[in-house]
């Protein structure tokens, strides 16, 4: 039998708890061993829960404890949840995580350690959920040269847009909405502000390139600037309004990355995952697009993920690791010299003026208004889009990226 502690007993940590207890049959077949839970670390206390006794507040009890051979961080954060993980996997004790900020800031770092210390970090559920993602990437997707990945990262933002999408309602509506069902946070700005994302596409690339890829240095856009009349004119261009994380690698190992909204067009693949779903498209040079699809979120499809991490830690004693991400700083593009198709939106009075200033692929015709008409560019590079609209000041009334299908 293998004590497993939970640090965090939150929404995934009670889901974590949940399905080791649930499926325990399932998954000490799997895992050849009992996995039982020993331990609950919480500041709290949670009288009249069937797990109470489990609870402690110390996490040297953890620590000290030799049965005590894997943990699920599951608390969040960056403070105390790093120094536990690093505790822990010192002591040689194999870490399963949910917690992206850590992984995408530490990941490097905490892999190297569990490696010193013959235990394993591993970290499926930091991205897309309840989506088999990292594995695959690490141990399906071997013989390939990984050439890019593109998806929907972010359920919240997700679930926004395609509501803004149905109803024609505005952000802040939306929002308010999800929050009350309990979809958004109370304090959403990692969410619609792209931070998210921005952590998650940053491990996939990390793991990708085998170096350590910044989000800090990953450019960055959210949605709360999106309108109900961006999505009248995506709907006319056949197109929905998606946040993409994106990463392109270069020949040379370096890494185009970036979250923004974007119109994409309705026969792509993304454009069909809506609400809370995330979607992932992962190109290699030979098998072409593979697509990920699933619940990118929520209480148990996340802790599955945790667990099916816990799993291959009993099965391999230890010795389970996703491919190598070294502490080497990946080498980033200058995102200026990105190129991107642009849709953007402009005043009828200023159309002379604005349509001179880009290269024109092709005018829409939009529900916008007779105040507004909008054109997608020609592809461009980021650098000389932005000077000119910056140059343009208010005749120029929104712009957002285009991904064709
Ligand atoms: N806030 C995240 C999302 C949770 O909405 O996707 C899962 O990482």
């Amino acid at each position: 039998m293998i004590k497993v502690a939970v640090l965090g007993y939150g929404t995934v940590g009670s889901g974590v708890v949940e399905v080791l207890e649930k499926n325990c049959k399932q998954v000490a077949e799997k895992a050849g061993e009992e996995l039982q839970v020993g331990y609950i670390l919480d500041l709290r206390d949670f009288p009249g829960d069937p797990y109470a006794h489990k609870v402690v507040h110390d996490f040297q009890v953890i620590l000290q404890d030799a049965e005590v051979r894997i943990v699920c961080e599951v608390m969040g954060g960056v403070g105390a949840a790093y120094q536990f993980t690093r505790q822990a996997l010192e002591a040689g004790k194999s870490v399963c995580t949910s917690n992206k900020e850590l992984v995408a800031k530490y990941g490097a770092e905490l892999l190297e350690i569990a490696r010193e210390h013959g235990c394993s970090y591993l970290f499926e559920a930091s991205v897309g959920g309840g989506i088999p993602l990292i594995r695959p990437i690490c141990n399906a997707l071997t013989a390939e040269r990984l050439l890019a990945v593109t998806g929907i990262l972010n359920g919240t933002t997700n679930y926004i847009l395609t509501k803004m999408d149905r109803e024609g309602a505005d952000y802040g509506e939306v929002l308010e909405k999800a929050q009350e069902l309990g979809y958004a946070e109370r304090s959403p700005e990692a969410d619609v502000e792209g931070h998210d994302a921005c952590r998650k596409i940053a491990i996939l690339s990390s793991l990708i390139t085998g170096k350590h890829v910044d989000a800090g240095q990953i450019h960055t856009e959210g949605i709360t600037s999106i309108t109900p009349g961006d999505f009248a004119y995506a709907r006319a261009a056949g197109c929905s309004i998606k946040l993409l994380a994106s990463s392109r690698i270069q020949e040379d190992g370096s890494v185009y990355a970036c979250v923004a909204p974007f119109l994409v067009e309705a026969s792509h693949p993304l454009a069909a995952v809506n609400d809370v779903f995330n979607g992932v498209l992962v190109t290699g040079n030979m098998v072409g697009d593979v697509m990920f699809y699933g619940p990118g979120a929520g209480k148990l499809p996340t802790a599955s993920a945790v667990v099916a991490d816990v799993i291959d830690c009993a099965k391999s004693g230890g010795g389970a690791t996703p491919c190598g991400w070294t502490r080497e700083a990946a080498s980033l593009g200058n995102f200026s010299q990105a190129e991107h198709v642009f849709f953007v939106r402009a005043r009828e009075a200023d159309r002379e003026a604005v349509l001179a200033a880009f290269p024109v692929d092709r005018l829409l015709e939009a529900e916008g208004g007779a105040e507004d008409f909008g054109f997608f560019t020609k592809a461009m590079e980021e650098g000389t889009f932005a000077d000119q609209y910056e140059k343009l000041g208010n005749k120029v009334l929104g712009r957002i990226r285009y991904l064709a299908g």
